[in-house]
């Protein structure tokens, strides 16, 4: 039995912050923010909405999607760094009473920006022994509320968001071939939060551009692929220039990386259900389709998924 995906949901605050917005508060600009990250323009959600409202609220379009009910969910797992409360409960309990799951197990996953490959490859196990027929896992992140807005160095480049996927037994011709998983406790301190979000940026960057491209050569060793057979690939996004970088040391044309950083920054767990979402909505991720997905940020943490994209 092969785990895939059966439904894709997202939300994304109203509220749109300008790179321009940043200009009146602090030395930096419009023209440098997005030559150097490229990025324009990120959410932010409003003081009412917390991690486990952008949740649910993807949660509900991904169930909807699948074509399921809040009760035929088995499984809450939620990738999050950015958490309601500080230490316990859950974001995942939380999404749980939201959208009125039966008393199922519900937990968060802490791997920051490959969080939600974590999660998915989790869910995976569970699915796959048939000990869980639906699992919904969650990317969802309020970065805001832990950046130090004085800095320029990391103000910039986040946003807030959430992108939800209901996991589930697909064809023996679609879903996940591979996957691959890794972390580097000693970068710890390069990238972190405590009350505030701190990052060394140019170490963050140097282990994103050594590591993306690894782990993608290791995923697709892993499933008997070759690059130029994936049609699309799902990276993780914090920085435009990583992202550029990467293709080149792969071989492959930056086209085929999926792109919604301009508009949503670095929306850490949230980013690639995010981006998987909009390559639906615009038609060009279709049945069939070759995909691979990336991760990487704070622990240090990275991971890939290869799948067939369909049910
Ligand atoms: N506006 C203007 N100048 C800025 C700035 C901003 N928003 N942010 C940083 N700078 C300055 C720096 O202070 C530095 O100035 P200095 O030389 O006087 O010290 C200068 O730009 C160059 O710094 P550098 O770190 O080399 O910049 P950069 O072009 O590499 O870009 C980052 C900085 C943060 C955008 C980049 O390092 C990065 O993207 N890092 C990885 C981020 C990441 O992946 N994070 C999350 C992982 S999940």
């Amino acid at each position: 039995m092969r785990a895939g995906i059966l439904g894709v949901g997202h939300y994304l605050p109203e509220q749109i912050m300008t790179n321009h917005q940043f200009e009146e508060k602090l030395e930096t600009s419009n023209d440098w923010i997005i030559a150097r990250t490229g990025i324009r323009e990120r959410r932010i959600a409003s003081s009412d909405m917390d991690t486990s409202d952008l949740a649910a609220n993807a949660s509900l379009e991904a169930l909807e999607q699948a074509g399921i009910t809040a009760k035929d969910i088995d499984l809450i797992l939620v990738a999050t760094g950015t958490a309601d409360y500080e230490g316990f409960p859950s974001v995942a309990c939380l999404v749980q009473d939201k959208i009125k799951a039966r008393h199922i197990p519900a937990l968060d996953l802490s791997a920051a920006c490959a969080g939600f490959i974590y999660a998915m490859v989790v869910a995976k196990q569970f699915i796959e022994t048939g000990t869980y027929k639906n699992v919904l896992v969650i990317g969802a992140e309020k970065v805001s509320k832990k950046l130090d807005w004085t800095d320029r160095n990391t103000a910039i480049l986040f946003g807030d968001g959430a992108g939800a996927v209901v996991m589930g037994p697909v064809s023996e011709d679609k879903g996940i071939l591979s996957f691959d998983l890794g972390s580097d406790g000693s970068g710890a301190e390069q990238l972190y939060i405590r009350d505030h979000l701190k990052m060394n940026g140019r170490e963050v960057y140097k282990f994103a551009v050594r590591q993306m491209p690894k782990s993608i050569q290791h995923v697709a060793e892993k499933a008997g692929l070759n690059l130029d057979e994936v049609d699309l690939f799902i990276p993780h996004q914090a920085n435009s220039r990583i992202i550029e970088e990467a293709a080149n040391k792969l071989g492959v044309t930056k086209e085929k990386f999926s792109i919604t950083l301009d508009r949503y920054a670095n929306t850490c767990a949230a980013t690639i259900p995010l981006s998987i979402k909009e390559e639906l909505r615009s038609g060009r991720l279709k049945s069939g389709d070759m995909v691979i997905m990336v991760g990487f940020g704070a622990g240090l943490t990275w991971g890939s998924i290869a799948l067939v994209w369909g049910k």
